[in-house]
């Protein structure tokens, strides 16, 4: 199936990286959020991520206008889905809600529209689980920040149909991405993997090991990673990895996957990172 259209629901952090990019890279864009000035800040926030990249030299200004053209707004949801080729939800990470909205979409959408979540760990079978058309269902687990990062991490769920994950890929690359496939897993492979690292590190901070800065700098210096796990949970925020970690460590049962004593910590004394300038490190 050819997709030309997208929905995408939830304008948060995920939500509105994803519309302007599908905006920009010739796909027609409406954007839903139950919150309605989440929405507005999401504009606000694509024209700002727009101005970088042609303050930079790498998006030209023409392909800026032609992707505001493209991008429209919905103040209800079935008005988002109705004509839509393919919705993609960036919702918060609840289980519930997610089920709600996929029932929703199957109903207020076409027979052929696929349907696709940005989740980072939830169970996409489980998710499909809640329409009667798996097989239009698959993960579409883009990163922060979209306009720039590189990889969509495509999940099959178990009934996804290969005709669905191809279309999926075909949506990615078409906004500049490359691509892996993985089988519906806990944390799939991206989320998993990052986890296991960051509980580590974590594990090591709290028994003096070295520093928050050390430990990191053994990772970017020694293994050439871009930012170290200590770093990189501060962006993410201690909160989101907390339940992705209790996430992991309820399904895989590996102690890897159990929450740090300081993670839990922190997060009930409130630093959850960057968003409340202090985690690991902090900021002003
Ligand atoms: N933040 C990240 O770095 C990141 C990276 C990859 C994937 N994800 C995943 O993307 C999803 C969204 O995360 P986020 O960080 O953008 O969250 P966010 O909290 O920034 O945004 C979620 C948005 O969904 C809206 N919303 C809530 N209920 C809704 C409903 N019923 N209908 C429409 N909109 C609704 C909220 O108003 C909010 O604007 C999650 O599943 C998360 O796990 C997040």
């Amino acid at each position: 199936m050819k997709v030309e259209r997208i929905a995408v629901i939830g304008t948060g952090t995920m939500g509105n990286g994803i519309a302007g990019q599908a905006a920009l890279c010739g796909f027609g864009v409406i954007m839903f959020d139950v919150d309605g000035e989440r929405v507005a800040a999401a504009q606000a926030q694509i024209e700002r991520t727009w101005k970088k990249g042609v303050d930079r030299g790498k998006v030209p200004a023409e392909k800026v206008e032609a992707g505001r053209d493209r991008l429209k707004t919905a103040t209800d949801l079935d008005a988002a889905i109705g004509d839509a080729d393919l919705i993609i939800e960036a919702v918060p990470e609840k289980m519930a809600l997610k089920k709600q909205l996929f029932a929703a979409f199957e109903k207020g959408s076409g027979p052929a529209t696929l349907l696709a979540s940005n989740t980072s760990s939830l169970s996409l079978t489980e998710i499909a689980a809640s329409t009667g058309c798996p097989e239009r269902v698959l993960g579409m687990h883009f990163f922060n920040p979209v306009a720039i990062m590189p990889l969509v991490e495509l999940v099959r769920g178990h009934y996804t149909a290969p005709e669905t994950m191809a279309a999926g890929r075909a949506v990615a690359e078409a906004m500049g991405k490359q691509c892996i496939e993985v089988n519906d897993a806990p944390g799939f492979a991206t989320s998993r993997l990052g986890i296991a690292l960051g509980n580590e590190a974590m594990r090591m901070f709290q028994e003096g090991v070295a520093s928050a800065e050390d430990i990191d700098k053994a990772m970017v210096l020694g293994y050439r990673h871009p930012i170290g796990p200590l770093a990189l949970t501060d962006l993410v925020g201690l909160d989101v990895r907390l339940a992705i970690s209790e996430h992991l460590y309820r399904e895989i049962g590996s102690d890897t996957f159990r929450p740090p004593r300081i993670l839990r910590q922190m997060v009930r004394a409130g630093k959850l990172g960057r968003k409340t300038g202090q985690g690991f490190y902090s900021y002003d």
